[in-house]
């Protein structure tokens, strides 16, 4: 259920909702609205909440029935723990509790904001609208017996005015685009096959303000698109290639930022078959693409003005009488050979393709998100995303958009010494490294040898796309990971990404 945010400024009891939720910080410090609490219990709230061993620490929810009517009739308390860590990322975490406790509610009315006036109060907003909507985020297509969240009203007591207002509607539209993201991940390899997909990226950016060009396989051939075409070769179902162009009126022609996605509908590891476990979550492979369509969905309601362009490449990656061999060798769109050593190292063949195409189109700069490797799983866990990239100043760009989005990332580096380890016997290049060690940063390598010189960012995503269970405002299945830097990101370019003249006039220096 989409949710609707109201702001008030009447005092907390005049609101009409069905639950009251006051934050209360790890030093008891409570928000406004808690003397109905308090009223409620005829002054026994602090031996209620001691009494359910209620402290105040993030993530912490406690319901307390406090009435029969008209008024709300529970309140929950929601942790902020200590106050002077206070944060964006903690807000939108309580926000997603909040929503949590309250699926069965209808509305709710909170003074979360009234504790949170040491922050910026449009991203305070934003993080609070966006916890609100994703923490209440459900995947029910499939359920017989799914309880759909009934909480569709949020009013907000305690915030300021236009920057509060600003703040939620983007919060909301943010998460709209999340929500999208998550429920393309969900969705089963057997509903999404490339053709699928890129119909479903049509519907979703007909009418926002972008043009969406879908290759077929015909239209690859004719790109020599060798990468795309080569692991799409073992499924019946035939690879696509998605574009789509964002060009804001009076927006600059010549600087372009380009979002390029991971979209392999389901990965089986192709000849170099996965086991049985480690194919369980492969629908999941496209959350790179996913993500990159999702933000493209939301450019034109945020306002951005910069010229934005997408490539998401879709294949299946199956064995098959057709399918790419051990030892096969491709030739890629920007004419580097590759030798297929293992069909499991799939995602590096198809976003080589797509690089080489972005950065032949003129990107300024490039990001590019991928469920790419194993190895980064190992290196970070399923919580954080590494960030590897050709420019150091492009990088900690991206990144530090990560942070303010609250989507953890570390940066990982791409060595020089380890290039030769992509050295092939035949051809110009390996798709997996002679080593056994760094497997994240040989595909990272691998990648760079597609970019040009053009300022590249590249986000392994294989641990954070998924979660393995509820977490703030994350739901277990696909997270949509990416979404939010990237719409942070766009909004945030000072003036526009380094231009190409620029840049080639730095490195000679
Ligand atoms: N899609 C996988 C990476 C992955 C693994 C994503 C686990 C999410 C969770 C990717 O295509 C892959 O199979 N990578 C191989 C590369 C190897 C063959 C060099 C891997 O990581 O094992
Ligand atoms: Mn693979
Ligand atoms: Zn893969």
């Amino acid at each position: 259920m989409a949710i609707t945010f109201a702001l008030s400024t009447q005092p907390v009891e005049r609101v009409r909702a069905d639950v009251l939720a006051v934050p209360m910080f790890a030093d008891g410090r409570v928000g406004p609205g808690v003397d109905l609490v308090e009223a409620a219990l005829g002054g026994a709230l602090s031996a209620f909440v001691a009494e359910a061993g209620f402290t105040g620490k993030p993530d912490e929810t406690l319901v307390v029935p406090i009435g029969t009517g008209p008024g709300p009739t529970a309140a929950v308390l929601v942790g902020l723990g200590e106050p002077a860590t206070l944060s964006t990322d903690r807000l939108r975490r309580a926000a997603a509790a909040i929503a949590r406790s309250s699926s069965r509610a209808r509305s709710v009315v909170t003074t979360l904001l009234a504790a949170a006036s040491d922050l910026a109060p449009r991203a305070a907003a934003q993080a609070l609208a966006e916890g609100f909507a994703l923490g209440s985020y459900q995947f029910l297509t499939y359920k017989s017996d799914g309880k759909p969240s009934k909480l569709s009203r949020v009013t907000v007591v305690g915030g300021r005015g236009a920057e509060t207002r600003a703040g939620l509607d983007r919060g909301v539209a943010v998460a709209d685009a999340v929500a999208w993201a998550r429920d393309m991940v969900n969705e089963p390899a057997g509903a999404k096959s490339p053709a699928e997909f890129a119909a479903a990226a049509r519907k979703l950016l007909t009418g926002r303000g972008v043009t969406v060009t879908v290759l077929t396989e015909a239209q690859l051939r004719a790109q020599k698109m060798g990468g795309v075409l080569g692991v799409g070769q073992g499924s019946v179902r035939g690879p696509r290639f998605v574009r789509v162009v964002y060009q804001p009126r009076g927006a600059s022609q010549t600087k372009t930022l380009a979002l390029v996605g991971k979209g392999v509908v389901f990965d089986s590891g192709g000849l170099s078959l996965k086991t049985a476990s480690g194919m369980e979550t492969m629908k999941t492979d496209m959350s790179g693409a996913a993500a990159v369509l999702a933000a493209m969905s939301a450019l034109q309601a945020l306002g951005v003005r910069h010229r934005v362009v997408a490539y998401a490449p879709m294949v299946e990656n199956m064995p098959s009488g057709s399918a790419i061999r051990p030892g096969d060798v491709l030739r890629m769109r920007s004419g580097t050979t590759v030798e297929v050593l293992n069909t499991d190292a799939e995602g590096r063949l198809i976003l080589a393709d797509a690089l080489s195409l972005a950065a032949s189109e003129k990107a300024s700069a490039i990001v590019d998100l991928a469920t790419l490797t194993g190895a980064c799983v190992v290196a970070l866990g399923e919580k954080v995303a590494g960030v590897m990239g050709n420019q150091p100043n492009w990088v900690e760009q991206v990144r530090a958009a990560a942070d303010r989005a609250g989507e953890p990332m570390w940066t990982l580096p791409l060595p020089k010494d380890y290039r030769k380890l992509l050295d092939s016997e035949v051809a110009d290049l390996r798709n997996i490294s002679t080593g056994s060690y760094g497997g994240a940063l040989t595909a990272g390598l691998f990648l760079e040898r597609f970019v040009d010189d053009v300022p590249w960012a590249h986000l392994d995503i294989a641990g954070p796309a998924r979660a393995g269970s509820d977490d703030g405002e994350l739901t277990k299945g696909g997270t949509g990971f990416g979404v939010r830097t990237l719409l942070e990101l766009v909004s945030t370019l000072e003036g526009a990404p380094a231009a190409r003249s620029t840049r080639r006039a730095a490195k000679k220096r």
